[in-house]
C-alpha cells in the first residue's frame, strides 16, 4: 500500500485564495484593508527570508502589510515601545514579532507585551489561556494548520488515538489541546517517554514535532494511519553540493508503506503556517472592527 500525500501547499493557496477574498469584503465593510505588522530584530538570514515570504503573502491576499526591521542591538525598552505604538495603531489588526529574537531580548516579556487580541501568533499567556478552556482567541499557526489538514482529510476525529510527538509551547501543547477539543484520545510523547514505539504503535493519528531527521520508522506505525509531519530538518550535504537535503522527522518513503496518509516535506505542514498566520489576521481585523469573523475558515 501506498500513502496518499497530503498536499499541505495546494491547501494553502485555496486558504490564502478564500482569505484575500474575504479581506476584500473587510475592506469594503470597514473602509480599510486588514494590517499585519511583522517586526525583526537583528540579521538572522532565515528569519529575514521568512519575514520577507509573510510581507509578500500579505500584500497577495488584499492585506496592508507593515515591517518593521530594527537592527540587533536594539534596547528592550525600544522594542516594548515599538510593540505598544502597534498596539494602539488603528491600521494594525495583528502583530507578529519573529523569533529567535537576539539573546539580551527577553522573549516572553516582548510576547506578554503584545495586545492579546493582536497576537495572531497565539504565543500570549492569554490565547494560551484561551485555548485550554475553550474561549475564542488565537491558535498558534503551525498546530491549527495541521488541525485543517487532518479534518479535511478525517473529517470526525471523536475516539480516534492520537499521540503528539514533542511538547514545545508553539507546536505540540496547543496540537494536543485541539485534538482533545476534536474529541480525539491524545497521548503526549516527547524526550522522556518510555518506549516511544509501542506508544506511537496505537496511533490513528501521529504529529511529528521533535526535529529528529527521520526518527520516526515505519515499524513504529499502525497500520492506516495517518502521520503528520511538523519536521523541518536539513541533513548534511551530500559530497559536492552546497546544501543538504530537507528532510522531515518521519521517515516520508518508508512510512508511505504502512501509513494511509502523510504530508510530505517539504510542501506539507510548512505551507499552512503562512496560509494560518494570514487567516488569523483576517479574523482579527473582523474582530477589531466589531464584525463577526466570516465562518468556515
Ligand atoms: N519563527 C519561526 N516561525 C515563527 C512563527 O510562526 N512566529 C514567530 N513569531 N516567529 C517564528
Amino acid at each position: 500500500m501506498s500513502a496518499t500525500r497530503i498536499d499541505g501547499k495546494a491547501f494553502a493557496a485555496r486558504l490564502r485564495e478564500r482569505v484575500g477574498e474575504h479581506a476584500l469584503e473587510f475592506a469594503s465593510l470597514a473602509g480599510r484593508k486588514p494590517g499585519l505588522a511583522v517586526v525583526l530584530v537583528g540579521e538572522d538570514p532565515a528569519s529575514q527570508v521568512y519575514v520577507g515570504s509573510k510581507g509578500k503573502a500579505t500584500v497577495a491576499a488584499n492585506m496592508e502589510s507593515f515591517e518593521h526591521r530594527l537592527p540587533a542591538e536594539t534596547s528592550e525598552a525600544d522594542l516594548l515601545a515599538l510593540v505598544e505604538r502597534l498596539n494602539n495603531d488603528q491600521a494594525v489588526d495583528g502583530i507578529l514579532v519573529q523569533l529567535p529574537l537576539p539573546v539580551h531580548l527577553d522573549e516572553q516579556s516582548i510576547i506578554a507585551s503584545i495586545s492579546p487580541d493582536k497576537d495572531v501568533d497565539g504565543f500570549h499567556v492569554i490565547n494560551a489561556g484561551r485555548l485550554s478552556v475553550g474561549q475564542s482567541g488565537f491558535v498558534p499557526c503551525t498546530p491549527l494548520g495541521c488541525m485543517m489538514l487532518l479534518t479535511d482529510r478525517l473529517g470526525d476525529l471523536s475516539g480516534l488515538e492520537a499521540v503528539v510527538i514533542g511538547r514545545s509551547n508553539i507546536v505540540g501543547k496547543p496540537m494536543a489541546q485541539l485534538l482533545v477539543d476534536a474529541n480525539a484520545t491524545v497521548t503526549i510523547a516527547h524526550s522522556r517517554t518510555k518506549d516511544l514505539p509501542a506508544v506511537v504503535k496505537r496511533a490513528d493519528i501521529v504529529v511529528a514535532a521533535v526535529g529528529r531527521p527521520e526518527m520516526i520508522r515505519k515499524a513504529w506505525l499502525k497500520d492506516g494511519a495517518t502521520v503528520i509531519d511538523v519536521g523541518i530538518n536539513r541533513l548534511p550535504p551530500e559530497p559536492g553540493k552546497e546544501k543538504g537535503k530537507l528532510v522531515g522527522d518521519v521517515a516520508f518513503e518508508e512510512a508511505s508503506e504502512v501509513a494511509s496518509a502523510i504530508t510530505p516535506v517539504p510542501g506539507g505542514v510548512g505551507p499552512m503556517t503562512i496560509a494560518v498566520l494570514l487567516r488569523n489576521t483576517l479574523v482579527a481585523a473582523y474582530r477589531n472592527a466589531g464584525f463577526d469573523a466570516p465562518e468556515g475558515l
